[in-house]
């Protein structure tokens, strides 16, 4: 399948990127910008850990050590998320595909106008990661000093306390890393020989890289004027 030439900005995007680079920060402003859904298989699998469901129950202990959860419980959950019709005018995947198995899934259920990746420092992931705070009850994300709440502690929306998620604590960092250079960042590669790839220099403030996402995604396509995908070598 190919996408065709597109008549205005992206809507079927991937944030691809390594943890705390600042996707999911992007992802629901533009989401609610350009009525995009915003489908973060991170957030799914989170709220199926508070249902307590069996996928939640089977992917808990994955995630609080840092580790991939397997891709069949993650397919299952998405897929059934990318068939409700809020996605069917576009969407932005925040988090998926994460693995090469993952990323050929997608590729049989849906086509990309175009993938993101985000570049960020390593140090300034950790500085992220370690101030990120948020709502257990709504989701909206904080971070201590660059996007701290109105009141310390509590949730702008719903003044309901803050919390640390438990894989951003400093045992599950490493093993995130690397599970983001080992299985993810080869999704680079991949998405670049299908012409889909765009480059976004991550670093600096959350305006800032907001503004530089957008003149990303006014740029013309890599793909050939027709929408033919350029040949796998
Ligand atoms: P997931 O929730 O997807 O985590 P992640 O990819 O590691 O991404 P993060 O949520 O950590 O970061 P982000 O890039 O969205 O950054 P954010 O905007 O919050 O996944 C969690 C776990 O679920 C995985 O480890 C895995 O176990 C499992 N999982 C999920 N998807 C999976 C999949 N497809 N396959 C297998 N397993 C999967 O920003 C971070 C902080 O920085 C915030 O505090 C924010 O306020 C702040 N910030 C944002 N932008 C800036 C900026 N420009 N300047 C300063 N601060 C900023």
């Amino acid at each position: 399948m190919t996408s065709g030439t597109l008549p205005g900005p992206p809507r079927r995007l991937v944030f691809l990127g390594p943890p705390a680079a600042g996707k999911g920060t992007q992802a629901a402003e533009l989401a609610r910008e350009l009525g995009l859904a915003h489908l973060s298989t991170g957030d799914l699998l989170r709220a199926a850990v508070a249902e307590g469901s069996d996928l939640g129950r089977a992917a808990d202990d994955h995630m609080r050590a840092g580790r991939l959860v397997p891709d069949d419980l993650v397919l299952r959950i998405l897929g059934e998320r990318l068939a409700r019709p809020d996605a069917t005018s576009g969407f932005i995947l925040d988090g998926f595909p994460r693995t090469l198995a993952q990323a050929e899934a997608l590729g049989r259920i849906t086509d990309l106008d175009a993938v993101v990746s985000f570049d960020v420092d390593p140090k300034l992931l950790v500085e992220r990661m370690a101030g990120r705070r948020s709502c257990p009850k709504c989701g909206a994300v904080y971070h201590l000093t660059s996007n701290p709440p109105r009141e310390a502690g509590r949730c702008d929306r719903d003044g309901t306390g803050l919390i640390q998620r438990p894989d951003d604590r400093a045992e599950a960092l490493e093993v995130r890393l690397r599970a983001y250079h080992d299985q993810t960042a080869p999704l680079r590669e991949y998405y670049l020989r299908r012409g889909l790839l765009r480059s976004l220099d991550a670093s600096g403030s959350p305006t800032e890289v907001a503004a530089r996402l957008r003149r990303l995604l006014a740029e013309p396509s890599g793909r050939p004027p027709d929408g033919r995908r350029p040949s796998k070598p």
